[in-house]
C-alpha cells in the first residue's frame, strides 16, 4: 500500500534522504523511527506529494507520486507535524468545512463529522472552539480531519511529539482504532515506545536511509534477551561498576555508561545468572549501588547499539548498522 524505493533528496547541497526504501501491507502500521534531522518530516512530504524525489520513486496504494500524484493526493489523508486546525471554528465546524472542500454535500459532511466526533471522542466539545483546546484535543481534532474521506493510507508525522502523557495515551487509542478499520499508515516518531506500541513493522533510519527493519520484537532481540543496569550512588564507583559489568559477561558485550543517570547497562544473555554474579562481585569491591535491575530490552537500547549512541552526522552508520 505504500512503496518507497531508493529515493534520494537533497537540499541544496544537503542529502535528507540517502536511497531510502520502505513498505508497508495494506492495513498495517509502518513506524518511521529516527531522531531529529533523520528525514521523517521529507520521507512525509514525498509521500504527500509535496517534495518530488531528485531519483527513485515512492507509491501509494500503486500510484507513483511522480506520475500520478493526483491519483496519490486521492488515497492519502495526511496529519501533519504540526496539527493544522482551524483556531476560530468549532470542532464540529472544522470537520464539515474538510468534508465539503472534499466535495460532500451540507447533509453528507454534518453525518460524516458527527460520526468522527463520536470516533475521536470529542463529541462533548463539539461546539467548542478548537483554538481553546488542549494539544491532545487538537491532535485527536487534526486527526479526524486526515480521514474525513476515508483514506486508504493515512500519514502521521510526530503525532505526540509535545503531548503530555495523557494526551499522548489519548492519540495512541484512536491510532489504534484507526488502524482496526483496516487503514495503511505510516507513522513517524522519535519515541521508541510508541514505535513498539503501534507498529507491526519499524523501520529505523539515520541520516537519510534505513539502517535496522522488523517486527518491534525482531528489534528488541537484536539487543540481546535481556539487560542488566546498574546505578551507582557516587560517580566515582561508575568506572568499577563499568569493569563488572564487562567481566560478568565474559567481555563479550560493551557496557553503555550513562555517566547523567549514574548508570551502566548491558547485554545479558545468560539472564538472572548475570545479574547475581554482578551483584556478589559489586558487594565484594564495596561499589555502593541505588538500583540494579534484569529486564527486557527496549527499543532504546537497540537504537542506541545501532547508531552508537550518537546520531550526529560525523558518526557515519553503514547499512548494517556498524559503525565504519
Ligand atoms: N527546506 C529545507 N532546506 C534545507 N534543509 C532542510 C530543509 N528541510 C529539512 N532540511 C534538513 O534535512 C534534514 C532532515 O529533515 P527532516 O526530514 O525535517 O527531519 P525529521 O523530520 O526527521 O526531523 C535535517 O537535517 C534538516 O535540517
Ligand atoms: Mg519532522
Amino acid at each position: 500500500m505504500i512503496r518507497v524505493e531508493d529515493v534520494r533528496k537533497s537540499y541544496g547541497a544537503f542529502t535528507a534522504l540517502d536511497g531510502l526504501t520502505l513498505n508497508a501491507a495494506e492495513g498495517t502500521v509502518l513506524g518511521l523511527l529516527g531522531p531529529n534531522g533523520s528525514g521523517k518530516t521529507t520521507t512525509v512530504k514525498l509521500l504527500t506529494t509535496l517534495l518530488t524525489p531528485d531519483s527513485g520513486d515512492a507509491w501509494v496504494a500503486g500510484h507513483s507520486v511522480r506520475k500520478d500524484p493526483e491519483s496519490v493526493r486521492r488515497n492519502l489523508g495526511l496529519s501533519g507535524q504540526y496539527a493544522a486546525v482551524d483556531e476560530k471554528l468549532t470542532a464540529f465546524e472544522n470537520l464539515h468545512m474538510v468534508g465539503r472542500l472534499y466535495g460532500m454535500n451540507r447533509r453528507n459532511a454534518t453525518a460524516r463529522a458527527h460520526e468522527l466526533l463520536a470516533d475521536f471522542r470529542l463529541t462533548e466539545v463539539a461546539g467548542k472552539r478548537a483554538g481553546a483546546f488542549s494539544g491532545g484535543m487538537r491532535r485527536r481534532l487534526d486527526l479526524a480531519g486526515a480521514v474525513v474521506a476515508r483514506p486508504k493510507v493515512v500519514v502521521l508525522d510526530e503525532p505526540t511529539t509535545g503531548l503530555d502523557p495523557r494526551g499522548r495515551l489519548d492519540t495512541w487509542d484512536v491510532v489504534a482504532g484507526l488502524v482496526s478499520g483496516g487503514t495503511t499508515v505510516l507513522l513517524t516518531t522519535q519515541y521508541l515506545e510508541e514505535a513498539d506500541r503501534l507498529a507491526d513493522h519499524i523501520a529505523v533510519i539515520n541520516h537519510g536511509s534505513v539502517i535496522a527493519e522488523g517486527t518491534p520484537t525482531a528489534l528488541k532481540n537484536r539487543a540481546g534477551s535481556g539487560r542488566v543496569d546498574v546505578t551507582v550512588r557516587d560517580a566515582a564507583d561508575l568506572q568499577g561498576a563499568t569493569s563488572v559489568l564487562t567481566e560478568a559477561t565474559g567481555g563479550l558485550a560493551i557496557p553503555e555508561v550513562d555517566h547523567a543517570a549514574l548508570r551502566v547497562s548491558v547485554a545479558a544473555p545468560g539472564g538472572h545468572s548475570v545479574l547475581v554474579r554482578v551483584l556478589a562481585e559489586l558487594d565484594a569491591r564495596s561499589l555502593a549501588v541505588t538500583e540494579a535491575s534484569l529486564r527486557r530490552p527496549t527499543l532504546d537500547d537497540v537504537f542506541l547499539q545501532l547508531t552508537g549512541g550518537n546520531t550526529q552526522p560525523e558518526n557515519h552508520i553503514s547499512k548494517e548498522g556498524v559503525p565504519a
